[in-house]
């Protein structure tokens, strides 16, 4: 059906029709007075979103371009970096840093496993010289729909002392995250995830000691520049020109999310993500991340049933019921699909979903009974 089509993917995600419609004004000059109010509302509804008193930057960049002004505004060649890998976006962050010239030791953990805090608190604490300058983490890690246990990341974190960079990119806007009270030092995250706008920007919290390491930074980016970045949002403005329409439809869905409440759509990813975590198990389906504590709230990764393909899944779904679900990636391409239940989301479009990929399964052969997944997914409403 034209027009229908539901994006389940981790983002983009999709979009509201007031952001849609905001994006369809003729663009304001990005440095008139009225942009500059929208972005002085929009830099402060940031904050409220990050729950945080530091100033939020705006880039105009996927969510890469923020990890990279992240490591490329704080790291000197020779550094050392200390990343905790659960997954390709984890893996990612380790990259860029390689990329800074930094020296990257790697603790990786098996995909679809979080963070084994043991195994990190013995390894910061060997490091008695306080050699490891930065330590980079992902909060949910979208590759495999597992979530780490930030608070407690950081906790051990803190008590070390690095530099830490958080991945939030499918956590912010979905999940608790509160980089003031667990002292984060740099967040960000992307526009077409829990902010509920197309791709396009992306966003940066640094703390103080951000900015005091990038007062060290011998060579830091220039688009991203921290201090340009900075003076620019105490100037109600941006360095160069921004995605003006995405700014203004941010500008509208951030206004969506403070009438909503914070405490409302954190509880709302959960309800929808446990959900259909119950529903996939009563279909009978096994989840690539078995423990619902581990689990993220934004991204629900499944394993095919035997002998069914996860390409014929998706091709199901997406032409007999307009709905897109997303593949493996890397090692897990066609091992897992995806389905995402970030930002714009809510209780119908996951009955929907859970009904179309039972009949979808049915269909392609699997012995399931048809029903017993929306079943399991109302009583958990219930
Ligand atoms: C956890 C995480 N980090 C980083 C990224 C990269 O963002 P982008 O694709 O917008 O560059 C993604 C994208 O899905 C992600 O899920």
């Amino acid at each position: 059906m034209i027009d229908k089509q539901f994006l389940m993917i981790p983002g983009p995600t999709p979009v509201p029709q007031t952001a849609l419609l905001e994006m369809g004004k003729a663009p304001l000059g990005h440095r008139s007075t009225e942009f500059s109010a929208i972005l002085k509302e929009t830099y402060a509804d940031l904050k409220w979103l990050f729950q945080t008193n530091n100033n939020v930057f705006i880039f105009t960049a996927s969510g890469t371009g923020a990890m990279e002004a992240a490591l490329a505004n704080i790291l000197n060649p020779g550094d050392k970096v200390l990343s905790l890998v659960i997954g390709n976006f984890g893996e990612r962050l380790a990259k860029i840093s390689e990329t800074r010239g930094a020296e990257v030791e790697r603790m990786t953990f098996e995909f679809g496993q979080t963070v084994d805090l043991d195994m990190l608190k013995e390894r910061l604490n060997k490091d008695v010289n306080k050699e490891i300058k930065v330590i980079t983490v992902t909060h949910s890690e979208t590759s495999t729909g597992c979530a780490n246990p930030i608070k407690d990341i950081m906790a051990i974190i803190r008590e070390h002392g690095a530099l830490s960079v958080v991945d939030g990119v499918t956590s912010v806007g979905a999940m608790d995250v509160k980089p003031d009270e667990w002292g984060i030092d740099i967040l960000i995250t992307g526009s077409q995830k829990g902010l509920m706008i197309p791709p396009g920007l992306s966003f940066l919290m640094a703390s103080d000691r951000a900015m005091k390491a990038y007062e060290e930074c011998k060579y830091p980016s220039f688009y991203f520049d921290f201090k340009a970045h900075k003076k620019a949002v105490e100037g109600d403005t941006t360095p160069y020109t921004p995605a003006v329409s995405l700014i203004c439809a941010l500008n509208a869905t951030l206004k969506m999310m403070k009438e909503e409440g914070l405490e409302n759509i954190f509880a709302r990813h959960k309800r929808l993500a446990l959900g259909l975590r119950k529903a996939i198990r009563a279909i009978g389906l096994k989840l690539f991340v078995e423990d619902d504590n581990k689990a993220s709230y934004s991204i629900t990764s499944i394993l095919p049933p035997e002998g069914i393909s996860v390409a014929d899944i998706r091709k199901g779904l997406k032409n007999d019921f307009d709905i897109v679900v997303a593949d493996g990636q890397n090692a897990l391409k066609g091992k897992i699909f995806r389905m995402g239940t970030l930002g714009y989301v809510c209780e119908r479009d996951v009955i929907g979903a859970i009904g179309a990929l039972e009949l979808t399964l049915k269909k392609l052969g699997a012995d399931i009974e048809l029903g017993s997944g929306v079943k399991a997914f109302l009583e958990s409403l219930n």
